[in-house]
């Protein structure tokens, strides 16, 4: 099993470009950078990521020994890591994932993950970040007005509350399992369990690029890279590795 070491600091821009600067002068695999609350947090498609104090902003580093087309795989292990923890730890099946990286709670999301990658000059991989974002207890206020709709802090939807330490301890251990299992026995089991937990496939959905609806379909299945399959009613199937999809 990995070793974690935890770096914790009281506020940071963002724990992802923390981990980065970190990854690039050196540190070991399982390095994980937290931070109480971060100034600059960000998602994807160069989103701002509302960080207060109150939620569980951190990012690990990883140095897998994978082939490069395959590490963006690390995004959906973490994703049925934190759906296996939240799960567990809140005692309901309402956590689900929406592909590739959202962790939604009856449809709003609770948590989002942003992953980058370096290679080395040779074309290996160099190192992973799994930046992770939970809303544990932020006050509801602090969320941006456009996302009171459609966001969700686990301490108000769920029946019992929990500390960002037992959030964290939670999904280290799952995610840390999984990454084990991942490095020794590859992806598959982790497809399969990603597929149980999902809230995508099978639903008709948007995929968007800069928030224009680019094509329509079913969500028919995940690739082993983790790219989207989606078929449109005429029969036309498309592959989706990145963008942004809206279940209807
Ligand atoms: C998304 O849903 O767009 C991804 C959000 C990822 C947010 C986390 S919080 C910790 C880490 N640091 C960041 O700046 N971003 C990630």
């Amino acid at each position: 099993m990995v070793k974690v070491r935890l770096q914790r600091y009281e506020v940071l821009t963002s724990t992802n470009e923390t981990a980065v600067l970190a990854a690039g002068k050196g540190a070991a695999e399982g390095t994980v950078i937290v931070a109480d609350r971060q100034e600059g947090g960000h998602g994807r498609m160069q989103r701002k990521w509302s960080s207060p104090k109150g939620g569980l902003w951190f990012s690990i580093i990883l140095r897998p020994l994978t082939e490069p087309e395959y590490v963006a795989q690390v995004t959906l292990l973490a994703g049925v890591a934190v759906t296996r923890a939240v799960r567990a730890l809140y005692g309901t099946t309402k956590p689900s994932i929406k592909w590739p990286n959202d962790i939604l709670w009856n449809g709003a999301k609770i948590c989002g993950i942003l992953s980058e990658m370096r290679l080395k000059e040779d074309g290996s991989t160099d190192y992973a970040i799994v930046g992770i974002g939970v809303n544990v207890d932020q006050s509801p206020e602090t969320l941006p007005e456009e996302l009171r709709e459609t966001a969700a802090i686990l301490n108000q939807v769920g029946e019992m509350k929990h500390t960002c330490d037992e959030v964290l301890e939670a999904v280290l251990e799952e995610f840390f399992t999984l990454y084990d299992s991942w490095q020794q026995k590859g992806f598959d089991s982790i497809l399969s369990e990603w597929k149980r937990l999902n809230c995508t496939l099978g639903n008709l959905v948007d995929v968007r690029d800069d928030d224009q609806v680019i094509f329509q379909g079913i969500a028919e299945n995940i690739d082993a890279d983790g790219a989207l399959r989606v078929v449109s009613r005429e029969g036309v199937a498309k592959r989706y590795d990145f963008g942004e999809i809206s279940i209807r």
